[in-house]
């Protein structure tokens, strides 16, 4: 991620790798409508809560993955069973951090396409324009408990609007994030109180357009239809 002058940028968890450690904000505080108490609560606390309880997930599961693996310890019960648990937390808690940071990622611009030529070319072939594709990206995101996603879909080979209503329900294997929003009640309930349209249009106001293009070119490069 870009870090743009976060005020704090020093990693907020000291641990043995980057994917460890809860990234600063890829942009320069404040935004356009969304409050920087919003953007502290958001990112300093859920964010890097995530970061943290991945990675004391994925430590626990480590040596536990050693124990099976060597027939040590017999844990895959599907009604309880600590390796059940952990397995069901690991998704949660990786996209959790996933998603937090291509949400953060998409903020930070001034909602022009002016530098989005290919991600628009292909916006306006499925839904005739941007901003048409905007109003249905908008209603998904009405329609959600938890995320939407504009992601390209490397069976389909076209991108797609998926919604998710909890981080690990919902989502598509093999469909890559290009725009994605949080609809999270803890996303705008400050700022906008029950009003999530409001918080829409302002997310779009604040949307990077640009490196949304470049995700795009990135990830639609991928085709696995057989
Ligand atoms: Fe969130």
């Amino acid at each position: 991620m870009r870090n743009l002058n976060r005020k704090s940028s020093e990693p907020l968890h000291s641990t043995r790798t980057n994917e460890n450690v809860a990234k600063p904000l890829p942009f320069r505080m404040p935004l356009s409508g969304i409050s920087n108490r919003t953007l502290d609560n958001h990112h300093d606390k859920l964010y890097a809560g995530y970061v943290q309880k991945k990675h004391e997930i994925e430590t626990r599961l480590e040596s536990l993955e050693h124990d099976v693996a060597r027939g040590k310890s017999v844990s895959g019960n599907p009604a309880y069973s600590e390796l059940r648990a952990l397995k069901d937390g690991e998704t949660y808690a990786v996209n959790g951090v996933y998603l937090h940071e291509w949400y953060f990622e998409g903020l930070g611009g001034n909602g022009e396409f002016d530098r989005a030529s290919e991600l628009v070319r292909e916006l306006e072939n499925r839904y005739g324009t941007a901003e048409s594709f905007m109003k249905y990206f908008g209603e998904c995101a009405m329609a959600s408990r938890g995320w939407t996603v504009l992601a390209w879909d490397t069976k389909a080979s076209r991108l797609k609007v998926y919604n998710c209503d909890a981080h690990n329900q919902g989502g598509v294997w093999g469909a890559l994030p290009v725009v994605v929003l949080d609809v999270y009640e803890h996303a705008y309930f400050i700022d906008f109180g029950a009003d999530r349209q409001k918080y829409i249009v302002t997310f779009w106001k604040n949307f990077d357009w640009s490196a949304a293009n470049d995700l795009f070119k990135r990830v639609s490069t991928m085709r696995l239809a057989a």
